[in-house]
């Protein structure tokens, strides 16, 4: 898939054609994926979908969905034309990234939540991560994953409605994650907030391993509750305690503290004024401020 290292000098060195190989056993399939499965989500084994390329992998799960496809079906694309992030941004995705997006039964877990949904995705990701990488990445609310303050992966849930019930009918999960893109290959604006986690192509397989660990975390037998996804979150959740930049748009940015999180997973902030707010995740952005 990844094959921008076809050439090989004579003065290769073998750790060289080692990360030769590794590239070149990136495709991500249904069949490579299922070689992890475990915990419960063998069962969805059939339900993989994976695509050369998709403008959205979260725009075809949407109209798969409304066509009645089940829970844990789940849709791959190997990059995307037409990525979509949070607040109508657009998110990066050549080949190389991971794009995922799952399409849940809500009756399936304890919770009807978006934002516990978006929650159990970060941990998701994260234990996923630090099991294939020995890294272990901070969460930024709501949805964004960092290493050294870089983002990594960014979630979009998104809730269907059933127009006769007016209920939540399904929720399709969109996760992206900077797998294998090299440093150079993002565009000039992401360079220093973005990273991935193998830009050199070291780890075989990180796509399909990523995919099965993700889905092994979410379409588990045994599924967390609301309270244990959001203490990992928590326990992940870098800024606690920091101060952040909250920008709404047409707003002023304005600083203010991350103080606690609460038991829906919005985040209480202090403004300067002493004044205490709960964020829910809506129109929000969060800058994070180093140091
Ligand atoms: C964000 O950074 O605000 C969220 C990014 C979510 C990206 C994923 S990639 C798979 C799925 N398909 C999309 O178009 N978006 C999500």
């Amino acid at each position: 898939m990844d094959n921008t290292q076809s050439g090989k000098m004579d003065n290769t060195s073998s750790r060289e054609i080692y990360n030769i190989s590794a590239r070149e056993t990136d495709n991500i399939s249904a069949e490579g994926i299922r070689r992890f499965l475990r915990g419960g989500s063998e069962k969805y084994r059939e339900r993989i979908r994976v695509y050369p390329v998709l403008a959205s992998t979260n725009i075809t799960a949407k109209e798969l969905a409304a066509a009645g496809a089940e829970h844990g079906t789940v849709i791959l694309a190997d990059r995307q034309t037409k990525g979509r992030g949070r607040l109508e941004h657009s998110f990066f995705s050549p080949a190389g990234g991971l794009y995922m997006s799952l399409i849940l039964e809500p009756a399936a877990f304890a919770f009807r939540d978006v934002t516990i949904i978006t929650a159990m995705a970060a941990t998701a990701v994260c234990g996923t991560v630090e099991e294939i990488t020995g890294r272990s990445p901070e969460i930024k609310w709501v949805n964004d994953l960092l290493l050294d303050g870089k983002k990594i992966c960014g979630i979009l849930a998104e809730g269907i409605i059933d127009p006769k019930s007016g209920g939540l009918s399904s929720v399709v999960l969109g996760i992206g994650v900077n797998a294998r893109i090299r440093q150079e290959d993002f565009p000039e604006e992401l360079r220093d907030i973005a990273v991935s986690l193998d830009p050199k192509g070291i780890i075989p397989d990180i796509r399909n391993r990523l995919a099965a660990g993700i889905m092994n975390r979410i379409l588990t037998d045994n599924p967390p509750n609301q309270k244990e996804i959001l203490d990992c979150y928590r326990r992940r959740l870098g800024m606690l305690g920091k101060t952040v930049v909250v920008l709404r748009p047409g707003c002023e940015p304005v600083p203010a503290v991350a103080e606690e999180l609460d038991e829906s997973g919005a985040l209480i902030v202090r403004f300067e004024d002493d004044r205490r707010e709960i964020l829910s995740s809506g129109e929000i952005h969060l800058r994070t401020i180093k140091g």
